[in-house]
């Protein structure tokens, strides 16, 4: 068994006497009322953003809330919020405006602000001052004190703010709604230890730590109890996974572990830092059949002068043999990146080796951002900000290049077979992913929602594909 030195929590204090009373008052509210208390959550940002999200809809319906699409109708409005890029902000702010209104109609209407932009005191400051009406605030670190804060407000009629700015500790056992039964987030690490120059997350969700590999475990071994087929292990760097762990356990040893379980049919992970790819993890990734064959890489830019000054600890050529190598042991992996646009001091020279490095790796998608510059970064305080119409112009000469090679992508799978993950069904047309993540949209009945059904390729956009359903007998693409 191995010992980490990260304090594990267990205990979430959800029978304590406060929360008990709190418990009670929302069952003196069903049986007043006639409906239970409800609430809808505004999530902003990444799929760690999600998870927590669903952590939080555990928190509330533990306490006996339900859940409402309808944000006019809900009872307690939660922003879980993002600050990668001022866009993300933007919007929180754009939308609280918005509930402000509401709030006015209803003064019992709980308002709470959560998530990555609670974790910086000025962001916090300006929500308490601008929006004044905001009842609850907490952070990442927090989310297991929301029964506590909720209580606070409507038993003590004090507005409640609870923010930890970085921590040892990992909550373990926090009740989870999940979104969907066939196919679940896994945190497997906490926080970010890199630093990269334009990046924000170190600041705002603290130093790395890996959770317990049994913990981890477990939890998969309940999910697949529970329906569920694919599992994405989810950190900011899920390479360095047990970096703090006592005693030795790789990401490439998780992967080897979580293989094993029955009922689990697919695997995802993200996000993957090239520095930290190693031999053993792409070894890994050929060797466990459920790893799906989808690597996301985030490359961020091409040149090794942009690479230095962003902190990211690789250079092109090397990232560059790691594809290779990839590819080399899994032929057929789909590979997809983050790209920044524009980033201080990028010249026309450091944008065409951007261009160059998607056009050598013919990604299958990326996700392509404009540098934003985020207040307490190093590379905020850099010379040569890159001008708005200059970022904008290399941003759509990066897509008129990028594109064209994601449908090219997408048309090589004309005519083949994939076996296809049903997620979702309007009317008669289901959607579903190829194990290389892309999107298929096919006819079929929606009770084959978290079904493996396999689909023949008949069409191709660049953001989805279209099929139809095999039947028995056809032969699915093999891992290569
Ligand atoms: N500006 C633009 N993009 C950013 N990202 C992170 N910080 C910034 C920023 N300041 C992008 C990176 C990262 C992804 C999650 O968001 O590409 O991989
Ligand atoms: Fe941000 Fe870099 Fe950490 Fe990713 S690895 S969260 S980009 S600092």
């Amino acid at each position: 068994m191995s010992r980490i030195k990260t304090d594990i929590v267990t205990d979430i204090r959800l029978d304590s006497d406060k929360i008990i009373e709190l418990k009670n008052n929302n069952e003196q509210f069903l049986i007043a009322k006639g409906r239970r208390k409800t609430y809808h959550i505004l999530t902003y940002g990444c799929q760690m953003n999600e998870h927590d999200s669903e952590k939080i809809s555990g928190m509330l319906t533990s306490i006996g809330y339900v859940e409402t699409e309808d944000e006019k109708k809900a009872d307690l409005v939660i922003f879980n919020t993002c600050l990668i890029r001022e866009n993300a902000e933007l919007k929180v702010f754009g939308k609280l405006g918005e509930v402000k209104g509401l709030k006015r109609k209803n003064p019992n209407l709980l308002v709470a602000v959560c998530g990555c932009m609670m974790q910086r005191e000025e962001i916090r400051e300006k929500v308490q001052k601008k929006f004044s009406f905001v009842d609850i605030i907490f952070g990442t670190n927090t989310i297991h004190e929301l029964p506590m804060l909720i209580y606070n407000v409507e038993i003590n009629k004090r507005k409640s703010v609870d923010i930890v700015d970085n921590t040892e500790l990992i909550y373990e056992d926090m009740p989870k709604m999940r979104k969907f039964k066939h196919k679940a987030l896994v945190n497997i690490t906490y926080g970010c230890n890199n630093f990269c120059t334009y990046c924000v997350v170190p600041y705002v969700r603290g130093r790395e730590k890996s959770r317990d590999p049994e913990d981890i475990i477990q939890e998969i071994k309940l999910l697949a109890e529970d329906g569920c087929k694919e599992v994405t292990l989810l950190g900011q760097n899920v390479n360095s996974y047990g970096n703090n762990l006592e005693s030795e356990f790789t990401f490439a040893q998780l992967l080897y572990a979580v293989n094993e379980i029955d009922g689990i049919e697919r695997i995802r992970f993200m996000t993957s830092h090239p520095k930290d790819l190693t031999e053993d993890l792409i070894k890994a990734i050929k060797e466990c059949d459920k790893v799906c064959n989808h690597l996301h890489l985030p490359v961020q830019a091409g040149s090794n002068d942009v690479l230095k000054r962003m902190n990211r600890k690789y250079t092109k050529e090397h990232y560059l043999n790691l594809v290779e190598k990839l590819k080399e042991a899994v032929p057929d992996i789909a590979v997809t990146t983050d790209i920044i646009v524009g980033f201080p001091g990028e010249t026309e020279e450091d944008f065409s080796e951007t261009i160059e490095m998607v056009e050598k790796v013919e990604y299958d998608s990326a996700f392509t951002f404009l540098y934003s510059v985020r207040e307490g970064t190093k590379a905020a305080l850099m010379e040569d900000q890159v001008p708005d119409e200059v970022k904008h112009e290399r941003f759509n000469r990066l897509l008129d290049v990028l594109y064209p090679i994601v449908l090219k992508k997408n048309q090589d799978c004309i005519g083949k077979v994939f076996p296809v993950l049903v997620e979702t069904a309007e009317d008669d047309e289901l959607t579903g992913r190829t194990e290389h993540f892309k999107l298929v949209h096919f006819k079929g009945s929606k009770d084959l929602i978290g079904e493996i059904v396999n689909v023949k390729v008949t069409d191709v956009k660049t953001f989805h594909m279209k099929g139809e359903i095999k039947k028995y007998g056809d032969t699915p693409l093999l891992k290569g």
